[in-house]
Order: C-alpha cells, then sequence, then structure tokens
C-alpha cells in the first residue's frame, strides 16, 4: 500500500465523509447502469450473487439486479441511514453496516461474488492528504476485488477529472480541489455551493482521480480488465485544463481462466477420439 499519513493510521472510515453521507443521500449515474448490464449480461445469469459496495441508497444495486433478474443481492456502505434507504427499497438484499477499508468488515464476505460494483466510492476514500487519499482508494479497490469469486467480475464506475495540457498539469486541478476542500471543511462541516448545487467548495472532501489513474488501480489491485470506456462531459471553458467523464470499467478478478459468455462449453481437446478418428476403418 502507499503511505498513510501517521495520523490516518488506524482509521477505518473517513468520519466527516460518513457523517455527510448519513445527512445526504445522493443518486449518481441512473443511465450508466444501462450500460453495465449490456456490458455483463453474457456472462451473468439470475442465479449470481451480486454486490454493490458503497451503494449509498440503492439505486445501481436495485437497477443492475433487476436488468440482470439477480435475486441474491448484497448492499453495503458505511452510512447507516443511507442504508436504511436501502432497506426500505430492496426488503429482500443482505444489508450490511461496514467500510471497505476495514478489513474486519471485508473478510467475512471474501470470495462469494459473481459480481462486485463499486459506484462512485473511489473519489470519497479520502485521508488527511491526497497520497494517503490515494492509499485508501487503492486498499478500498483492493478490498472490493478480494469480494469476487475466482474468476468473477469487479465493475468500477467512477467519475474521472482528467488534466489538460501544461496548464492542467501545474495547476493540478484535482490536487487543487481536494486541498480547497479540506480547507474549507476545516470550517464548516456544510456544503458550500458556488454557482449552482454541484460546484460545492465545502463537503465532502473528495479526492478525484483521472481516467488512466484509474485505469492503473484497477490494474494494481489485480484485476484484467475485459472491457473499459470513458463517456465526455465538456464543461465548457474548463476543459482547456481538465476533462471530466464517466469511467466505466469491467475487470476480472484472478484464478477462473479466460471468461466465456454462458452456455458456451470450453473446446477441449480430445487427443485419444482424434487418433480413433484417424484410424482406417477395418
Ligand atoms: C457518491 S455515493 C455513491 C452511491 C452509489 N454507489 C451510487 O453510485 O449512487 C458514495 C458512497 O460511498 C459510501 N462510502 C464512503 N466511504 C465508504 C467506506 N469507507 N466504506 C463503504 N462505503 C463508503 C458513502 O457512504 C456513499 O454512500
Amino acid at each position: 500500500m502507499g503511505a498513510r499519513d501517521e495520523s490516518d493510521k488506524g482509521r477505518v472510515a473517513d468520519g466527516a465523509t460518513v457523517d455527510y453521507f448519513d445527512r445526504h443521500c445522493h443518486e449518481y449515474g441512473r443511465n450508466r447502469i444501462k450500460g453495465v448490464a449490456r456490458l455483463i449480461r453474457p456472462y451473468v445469469g439470475g442465479d449470481a450473487r451480486l454486490i454493490d459496495v458503497g451503494c449509498g441508497t440503492g439505486g445501481n444495486l436495485d437497477r443492475l439486479s433487476r436488468a440482470l433478474k439477480i435475486t441474491d443481492i448484497t448492499a453495503l456502505d458505511a452510512s447507516d441511514s443511507s442504508l436504511d434507504r436501502v432497506r426500505e427499497r430492496l426488503p429482500h438484499a443482505d444489508v450490511r453496516l461496514g467500510s471497505l477499508v476495514d478489513e474486519a468488515d471485508m473478510a467475512p464476505l471474501r470470495g462469494q461474488f459473481d459480481v462486485v460494483l463499486m459506484a462512485a466510492v473511489l473519489h470519497h476514500l479520502v485521508g488527511r492528504t491526497r497520497s494517503s487519499s490515494r492509499a485508501y482508494a487503492e486498499a478500498g479497490l483492493r478490498e472490493a476485488a478480494r469480494l469476487a469469486r475466482p474468476g468473477g467480475l469487479v465493475v468500477v464506475l467512477e467519475p474521472v477529472f482528467t488534466p489538460q495540457g501544461v496548464l492542467g498539469s501545474l495547476a493540478a486541478p484535482n490536487d487543487a480541489l481536494f486541498w480547497l476542500k479540506r480547507t474549507v471543511t476545516s470550517v464548516t462541516s456544510e456544503r458550500v455551493p458556488v454557482l449552482g448545487y454541484w460546484s460545492n467548495i465545502g463537503a465532502p472532501v473528495v479526492s478525484f482521480y483521472g481516467y488512466s489513474e484509474v485505469g492503473s488501480m484497477v490494474v494494481r489491485a489485480g484485476l484484467t480488465p475485459i472491457s473499459r470506456q470513458e463517456r465526455e462531459h465538456p464543461l465548457g471553458w474548463p476543459d482547456a485544463f481538465v476533462r471530466r467523464g464517466d469511467a466505466t470499467f469491467v475487470a476480472q478478478a484472478p484464478g477462473g481462466g479466460p471468461l466465456r459468455p454462458r452456455g458456451s462449453r470450453p473446446r477441449q481437446r480430445d487427443d485419444r477420439s482424434r487418433r480413433e478418428r484417424k484410424q482406417p476403418a477395418p
């Protein structure tokens, strides 16, 4: 794992982030999940086990499980009031209050799931600094990957902000936003919107990454990407130094052999029968 701050040691979830999501339950990317269902449908049947880590109010879990006719679903989040909404919405779900970066919460669930979904969570795994946040994000993604059975699928959806050109790398927009929010949240734990609800420089602190940075994290978590895409959302003049997009990575956990569509059987070499076929008829 990368360096965590001394002051971050022993933390299992960022208290301010959990407190924020207990007070504000958002739902993200309603439409993105349709694309995920299309991508993974060939490999996933209705008997699959699905977990949504950092599930929020359960909108994605609801939509993905319906689209794939999956009934065995688990919802995990660090915010109990978000989970209250999941309990109402999906009464048959196994609902778990826990933190992705807490080994004790994650260990009992490891290796059990055919599909692990992690949507809009990486940028909320924050430490005191950018580098400790990156270490948390990587640790969280590694834990998510370990929930998959051998050869299972891990789907990472993440809003990404990719610096552009010299100005982008000089101004390091993701670092600047992190430190701006760190500073503002030392004064207030409330949202501080400027020019509209989403341009918020207050709580929660977020640590965004670029598209290829998230791709590298996926690979470092031991996963093999089978599909990746970025949908861009132009911002106007800021596009000159940062490109905003939604990243989707579908990746396979190690150990299960090559991924095959359901119903297709692996071709087996049968040397004996081939030899027999070659024998001339008696
Ligand atoms: C932006 S919301 C995304 C919710 C949902 N996945 C979606 O796409 O609509 C981020 C979620 O991550 C959860 N979260 C933050 N830190 C967490 C942690 N350490 N462990 C588990 N969940 C966490 C928050 O409580 C929140 O529900």
